[in-house]
């Protein structure tokens, strides 16, 4: 077993969870929604611990102690510098997307996005009754890649914002300073705010790979940019909803601030407690996380060529991003195989699956298995 019981089986049935009550009492493994069958670190199981026995739940502000361990962890991780003023705590990552559009568009104006992506990319404009320009991903070196010149295609003169996905949630990427700068050009030229989802940046699988918050590029990208990250995946808590916005730009927080008012509530209690404890006491947990997840990367790696289907190498997320496209509808396929797998059109891209590893690899086997014998 590895050292922090990541082989365990746990059964999370009754537990209301998203993931496992999909299939009900049929025998499907559920390897779709984004959250880990692992328990949270016992750093932050203890940090809970100890704040429930407390017993007295009642209106919390974000504790000073947290914001300046997110400013310490931004400088140390990223060499970025913010105030802690910069800083604004938010009960779930998607709320910080609807409230980007909020923030920075006039109803009828757009925002730009690359596909496939996370689908409250495509809705929150929508939401806020802006419409969304499209540019497509290419695959080229064996990776994804973004087609800078169909990006600035897409970008229209009643454009107002891109948002952006980095580490990109399902192709797996970790885009590069170079790339990240391409963007931030073009982002400039047109006069677009951007807004920087990287709820995925603790969990980048090579070791060679750095993120870079395409704010920290220059102080002229950070004054257009809001950035959205969270401790939510990377130490799988995604459902005590504590998530946070990075806008070191006093004007542009005001106008997020403003979108926020009297509608988003506080982050709950225990989610502050969660968070510090992340930040501050769960670095081996996390590198052992690493660990085990690209282990299970690398046998989704070697599996998916042996069925037929393709798949480029997931530099970061526990997502694989699958091309089924000469199966008919692979998302029921598989379900019917006896795999749960989240359907590629939602993210904008029929014939692809996305596959969660972050599981016991033993589960990853046999779900892989089932995958295997269903394509025989
Ligand atoms: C790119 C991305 N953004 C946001 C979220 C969800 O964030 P939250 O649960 O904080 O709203 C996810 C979850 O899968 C994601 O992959």
């Amino acid at each position: 077993m590895s050292d922090h019981g990541f082989d365990e089986i746990i059964d999370r049935r009754g537990t209301s969870s998203i993931k496992w009550d999909q299939y009900g009492e049929k025998d499907i493994l559920p390897l779709w929604v984004a959250d880990m069958d692992f328990r949270a670190p016992p750093a932050i199981v203890e940090a809970l611990g100890h704040r429930i026995e407390h017993g007295i739940f009642g209106y919390t502000h974000p504790p000073d102690e947290l914001t300046r361990a997110v400013v310490s962890m931004l400088e140390a991780e990223y060499g970025w510098q913010v105030e802690n003023a910069a800083v604004l705590w938010l009960p779930g990552l998607v709320a910080g997307l609807n409230l980007a559009c909020r923030a920075t568009c006039e109803k009828g104006e757009n925002v730009v996005t690359a596909v496939p992506i996370y689908p409250p990319f495509l809705s929150a404009p929508v939401h806020s009754g802006l419409s969304v320009s499209q540019a497509a991903l290419v695959q080229q070196n064996g990776r994804w890649e973004y087609d800078f010149e169909a990006l600035e295609r897409a970008i229209l003169p009643q454009s107002r914002l891109f948002l952006l996905c980095n580490p990109h949630n399902p192709v797996g990427r970790v885009l590069d300073e170079d790339e990240l700068s391409k963007i931030a050009q073009l982002c400039e030229k047109h006069d677009l705010f951007i807004c920087s989802d990287e709820i995925h940046c603790g969990l980048l699988l090579d070791g060679e790979k750095r993120h870079v918050p395409i704010a920290s590029l220059s102080r002229k990208i950070e004054k257009r940019t809001i950035t959205l990250m969270a401790p939510s995946k990377t130490f799988n808590i995604p459902g005590l909803s504590v998530s946070f916005a990075i806008i070191p730009d006093p004007s542009l927080r005001q106008r997020f601030s403003r979108a926020m008012a009297g509608i988003v509530p506080h982050v709950n209690a225990l989610g502050y407690t969660a968070a510090l404890a992340a930040y501050r006491d769960c670095s081996k947990w996390h590198l052992d996380l690493i660990d085990y997840l690209a282990k299970n990367r690398d046998l989704v790696e070697q599996s998916i060529p042996q069925m037929g289907l393709a798949m480029a190498h997931v530099e970061a997320t526990y997502l694989a991003w699958i091309d089924a496209r000469h199966i008919e509808n692979p998302a029921l396929f598989f379900e019917k195989a006896g795999v749960g797998l989240s359907d590629g059109a939602d993210f904008g891209c029929h014939g692809f699956v996305r596959l969660n590893f972050g599981c016991p690899r033993s589960r990853l086997a046999a779900a892989l298995q089932r995958m295997k014998s269903a394509l025989r």
